[in-house]
């Protein structure tokens, strides 16, 4: 994919290649975010019951006592992004500091939405067929692939400082670039999440809602 970049932090490409790097420090940079109160992704108990890591410094699930353990595993969040690695057409950027520490983290790839409905969006078929239809009422080619933009985070100790701004302007330019190849752009995130607010200031349009405790919502956008 070609990739125009202009950023005061380092930007580089995660590959399989390099991954071990960089490995400890996005596992640890991911379960620090999606701890955050918008998606309480820090701890999990059996019963269902999730929380943040700040929310209970007993680890004791506070609905039926049982001992929380960590939302995701090490193991689990390593597997997953690896498995970008295998799709034909995808892109994962991370943003360094000066001392080579991960700062930010952005991915996405290329799919139909019966893939991407597999993989990401999870919707039953009479939902996916009510998704197909307001995409296609907004003019969306349903037949076509679509961008995925999967999350897109930065280190809680380094947010606020227009570096999530930043980056979806560069997301924005590199699909913009590579429109040739896939035009339209879907994403999954959540009214809870800053992430809704820069989406909607884009122009992002909301093409579903989840109606779940997280607010998740999709956003398409032809870019
Ligand atoms: C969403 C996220 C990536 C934003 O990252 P960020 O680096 O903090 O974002 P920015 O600093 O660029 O801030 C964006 C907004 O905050 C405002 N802002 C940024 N710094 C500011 C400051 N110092 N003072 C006041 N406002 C500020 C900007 O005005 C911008 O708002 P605008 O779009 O209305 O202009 C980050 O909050 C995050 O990682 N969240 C958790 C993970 C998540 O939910 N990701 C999305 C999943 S899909
Ligand atoms: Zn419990």
């Amino acid at each position: 994919m070609n990739t125009t970049i202009d950023t005061p932090l380092n930007v580089i490409s995660l590959e399989n290649n390099n991954f071990n790097l960089y490995r400890l420090n996005i596992v640890e940079l991911y379960r620090q975010v999606f701890s955050e109160s918008s998606w309480k992704e820090g701890w999990k108990c059996s019963c269902g019951f999730q929380c943040s890591y700040w929310d209970i410094p007993d680890w004791f699930c506070s609905d039926c006592w049982e001992k929380m353990q960590d939302y995701y595993s090490q193991e689990e969040i390593e597997w997953f992004v690896k498995s970008i690695f295998e799709k034909d057409y995808y892109q994962a950027l991370l943003w360094l500091s000066s001392s080579n520490k991960v700062v930010a983290f952005t991915w996405w790839w290329i799919d139909n939405l019966v893939g991407l409905n597999d993989e990401k969006l999870w919707l039953c078929m009479p939902k996916l067929k009510e998704l197909r239809e307001t995409l296609k009422k907004r003019w969306y080619d349903i037949e076509e692939a679509f961008y995925y933009q999967s999350e897109t985070w930065v280190d809680p100790r380094e947010q606020w400082k227009w570096y999530g701004k930043d980056i979806i302007s560069i997301n924005q330019d590199i699909l913009r670039e590579n429109q040739d190849k896939v035009s339209q752009v879907i994403q999954r995130t959540s009214k809870q999440s800053r992430m809704f607010n820069m989406r909607l200031a884009q122009w992002y349009e909301l093409v579903y809602e989840y109606c779940d405790a997280a607010e998740r919502v999709l956003f398409a956008k032809k870019v």
